[in-house]
């Protein structure tokens, strides 16, 4: 039985269509596999706390304070949560040409030396193993190729950040050209849906 852990971080909430495409991914897999545990963290709607100077006790052993302690608890939740999962599916909306700042924040608290990660002579080394990835991208452009491909850091930034901690199986479903046109939207969006649920077909089968 898989367990799920589905990561959001749209500000747009029911409009958010990287919100759609993921409940669309997560209802096929339920689809083809009925026990699927699903645990949901929307960081888009419930932003956790940004790291500041009263909060970087929790990360030097030393959380005394109310909002360190708050980031201490949060930060071994987040942890928690991923260890605990066997596919992490992450809702990613490209805001000015990166990841939203609220899924920065949950890396934030995620990659943590010791914890999810470690230093040895030889360089880093990611310690949270043999877990699969779906990313469900939503941008206003194209990216894919052309002019833009080069202005992308979101897709190459959340490659690094998930490999750093060891999770290297990451299959991306990209909704572009959202702002180009509403045709284009459109389908872009049906284009998105439909891999999304070839990608859990492949997942259940590899997984199974
Ligand atoms: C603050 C903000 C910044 C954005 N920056 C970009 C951008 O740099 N490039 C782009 O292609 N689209 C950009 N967009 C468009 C979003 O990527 C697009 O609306 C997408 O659908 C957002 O995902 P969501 O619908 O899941 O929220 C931006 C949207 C917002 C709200």
């Amino acid at each position: 039985m898989t367990k799920a852990l589905l990561i959001s971080s749209s500000a747009l909430g029911d409009a958010s269509v990287s919100n759609r495409i993921t409940a669309e991914l997560v209802a096929e897999l339920r689809r083809l596999e009925p026990g699927l545990q699903l645990t949901a963290r929307d960081v888009g709607a419930q932003p956790l706390p940004q790291l500041a100077p009263e909060r970087m006790g929790a990360f030097a052993g030393h959380a005394e304070t109310p909002p360190a302690a708050e980031t201490a608890s949060l930060s071994e939740a987040v942890i928690a949560e991923v260890k605990d999962a066997d596919l992490l599916i992450i809702g990613s909306p490209m805001y000015n040409f990166g990841i939203t700042s609220t899924l920065k924040t949950w890396f934030d608290h995620l990659l943590r030396a010791g914890l999810t990660f470690r230093y040895t002579a030889d360089g880093s080394e990611g310690l949270v193993t043999g877990k699969r990835a779906i990313v469900v991208e939503a941008r206003g452009g194209h990216y894919t190729d052309g002019p833009a491909a080069a202005s992308d850091h979101q897709e190459p930034h959340l490659k690094t950040l998930l490999a750093f901690i060891g999770i290297t199986d990451v299959t991306f479903v990209r909704a572009e050209k959202l702002a180009i046109s509403p045709e284009e939207k459109a389908a872009s969006i049906e284009a998105a849906l439909h891999e999304a649920r070839d990608v859990a077909a492949r997942f259940v089968k590899v997984a199974g």
